[in-house]
């Protein structure tokens, strides 16, 4: 192929692309490869730009006998590592074409996906096992020992409701994922849904010897949503403020108005007086199974997952999180819903 003809092809295709002549310098580089490697790339030799071993040996094979290839090729980047699938394809007249494609969030998928088999697997597997042991137990030494026999059925309830409650909130969460997209529309009042949580919750922050208190603007508060869903976040962080921050004594709940980039939007603060969040642990809160101390969680009850549906249900609504911690005073998780 004319060179000339090569260059304006190569020009027109989004992906970066280089094409390497038999001299092995590069030929022509499209404006999204002089993008990715600089310019002043055309003309020089490929090894002086693309040092990877495999990559040079699938020019090397495609310059010297025609063969195509698909190499991993890794570019190390400012925030992250960029990993491309590149393809080495023999092009006419001793060239080779590379097409650089960006597989760096579906290798991020795969690896999350992975991640999330194997602790589900593993929160399943503790409570299973502990089952399994009790009923061998009960078949075998405590068999004639009523005392012994309440009190591991009350274990095995216990273990049995955990797997019940992991299993609702996987449900629920990949509920609100599937429907992620599908902004709600119907419009539900955000002081009626505080009310509501907080006296739903009551026997659990009573029972805490927490006071629950909500301050700020009064209702009615319109604004679009679904009324399930905004009641599944405030019972989420009001339960956390409970259960990690309860030591405080105190639970807040304060609403306020608060500017989006789009538009007004509706602002609920979930404040404990607990013992906080280390800062490292911030960014992370909000991953599925992310907990800051996991057996002080499981020992509660607590999945890891709660912070995870409420972050799904907060993008479901176009909203923001702000979770502010310090240690030893407390800790403000801040949800933000657009108003219209
Ligand atoms: N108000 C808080 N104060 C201190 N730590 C908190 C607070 N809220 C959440 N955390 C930490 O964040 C972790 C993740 O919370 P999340 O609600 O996702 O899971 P969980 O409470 O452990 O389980 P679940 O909500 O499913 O019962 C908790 O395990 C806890 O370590
Ligand atoms: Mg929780």
């Amino acid at each position: 192929m004319h060179t000339e003809m090569m260059r304006t092809i190569v020009a027109a295709v989004p992906l970066p692309l280089i094409a390497i002549g038999r001299d092995e310098r590069i030929a022509a580089a499209n404006p999204a490869a002089i993008a990715l490697f600089g310019a002043g790339i055309e003309g020089r030799h490929h090894l002086l730009s693309l040092r990877q071993p495999a990559l040079q040996q699938a020019i090397a094979a495609a310059l010297s006998s025609g063969a195509s290839g698909i190499v991993r090729h890794v570019i190390p980047g400012p925030s992250q590592d960029i990993t491309y699938r590149v393809t080495v394809a023999p092009a006419g007249d001793g060239h080779a074409l590379l097409t650089f494609e960006d597989v760096t969030e579906a290798e991020q998928m795969g690896q999350m996906r992975r991640d999330f088999v194997a602790n589900v697997s593993h929160e399943l597997r503790t409570p299973l096992t502990a089952l399994l042991g009790f009923i061998e137990t009960l078949r075998g030494a405590a068999r004639d020992d009523p005392a012994a026999r309440d009190r591991f059925l009350t274990i095995m309830e216990r273990e049995a409701s955990r797997m019940n409650r992991l299993i609702g909130d996987l449900l629920q969460l990949s509920r609100v994922e599937s429907e992620e997209r599908i902004r709600p529309t119907e419009r539900v009042d955000l002081q009626a849904l505080v009310s509501g949580a907080v006296a739903t919750l009551r026997p659990l922050w009573e029972g805490a010897g927490v006071s629950v208190d909500v301050t700020g603007e009064s209702g009615p508060l319109p604004l679009p949503g679904d009324a399930d869903q905004i009641t599944q976040v405030l019972v989420n962080l009001i339960e956390n403020a409970v259960k990690y921050g309860g030591a405080g004594g105190k639970v807040g709940i304060h609403i306020a108005r608060e500017q989006l980039p789009r538009g007004p939007g509706l602002r609920f603060d979930v404040i404990d007086h607990g013992e906080g969040i280390d800062p490292i642990h911030i960014p992370r809160l909000t991953e599925r199974f992310y907990r800051v101390d996991g057996h002080r969680s499981r020992e509660k009850g607590g999945t890891g997952l709660g912070l995870a549906i409420v972050k799904h249900i907060v993008q479901r609504h176009r909203g923001r999180i702000r979770i502010e911690s310090e240690q030893g005073k407390g800790s403000v998780f801040s949800v933000i819903l657009p108003e219209t």
